[in-house]
């Protein structure tokens, strides 16, 4: 195991265990605040230019100032150094609206390895479970006041989901809108095959998390000879689907082998499709 790092803007790299977060920090506080999780490999960050693009439109949407991205490359940079290319890495970047009584925004970034579950997933698939969100899908964008797709640090919500899976035995969740469709993971993006077709959940129609991975997935389907799509889809029509999986940043794409108890077929384009995404498999 590779020691784990931090770096705080405006203080460089420090020990790994040195206290960065004040107690009035309303990222404590509050869980105000965003942050972006990078695949680091071959010493790199995967997508970073994406992933620093959609910071940039979360703190947009709540109105929190960031520092300029030379800024936050720097410090991403920083920590990220020297970091052995064959040790995939979680590089987390993390802005919260700061002290409580005003002061500029709390930046710092982290890293540590991936942790083994992450390989192993790839490799085995994941269950799943339908767990019921209690809105209509369409309902969170058309509240104008309430920002919606942004990677918050109010986790809330997504740490109950897990929990719950937990306790149900299954190893993840798929939110499912009051209206009967499928949405995201408390994680990751939905990912299937209908025909010759990959599609996800449209972001901008449900609010949900728009996916770095999923985007750069879609954008790169002709590569493994499919269409793409941003669909509605439903559980029922999942199961129908030619492949289903989960994406995300540092688990990367999984197949998802069971949806409530019942075995799906596996599809032979998993492995393609990691292969396309560039993500080590165990
Ligand atoms: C709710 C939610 N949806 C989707 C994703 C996947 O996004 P990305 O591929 O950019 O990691 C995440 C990532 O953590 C997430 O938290």
């Amino acid at each position: 195991m590779v020691t784990s790092r931090i770096g705080v803007l405006g203080r460089g790299r420090l020990p790994a265990d040195e206290p960065v977060l004040r107690a009035d920090d309303l990222g404590v506080l509050r869980g105000d605040g965003l942050f972006e999780t990078m695949h680091l490999r071959d010493g790199r960050a995967w997508l970073r230019q994406e992933h620093l693009a959609r910071l940039r439109s979360g703190a947009a949407a709540v109105e929190l100032a960031l520092p300029a991205d030379d800024a936050l490359v720097e410090l991403l940079d920083e920590v990220a150094a020297d970091w052995p290319a064959e040790v995939e890495g979680a590089l987390r970047l993390v802005c919260t609206r700061g002290p409580e009584r005003g002061g500029p925004p709390t930046v710092y970034a982290t890293l540590s390895e991936v942790a083994p579950a992450a390989p192993q997933a790839r490799h085995d698939g994941v269950s799943v479970a339908t767990l019921s969100l209690g809105v209509p899908a369409e309902a969170r964008p058309e509240l104008d006041w309430l920002p919606a797709g942004i990677k918050s640090t109010s986790y809330g919500a997504s740490s109950a989901a897990r929990r719950w899976a937990a306790r149900a035995g299954v190893d993840d969740v798929l939110w499912i809108s009051s209206d009967g469709y499928a949405l995201e993971g408390p994680t990751a993006n939905l990912v299937w095959l209908a025909g010759e077709t990959l599609c996800t959940v449209p972001a901008g129609r449900t609010g949900i998390l728009p996916g770095t991975t999923v985007a750069w997935l879609l954008a790169h389907a002709a590569d493994v000879g499919c269409g793409a799509a941003e669909r509605m889809v439903t559980p029922t029509e999942l199961r129908k689907a030619e492949g289903v999986w989960l994406t995300s940043s540092v688990r990367g794409l999984v197949a998802v082998h069971t949806l409530d108890g019942e075995p799906l077929p596996p599809s032979p384009l998993t492995r393609a499709l990691q292969q396309l995404l560039g993500f080590p498999l165990p």
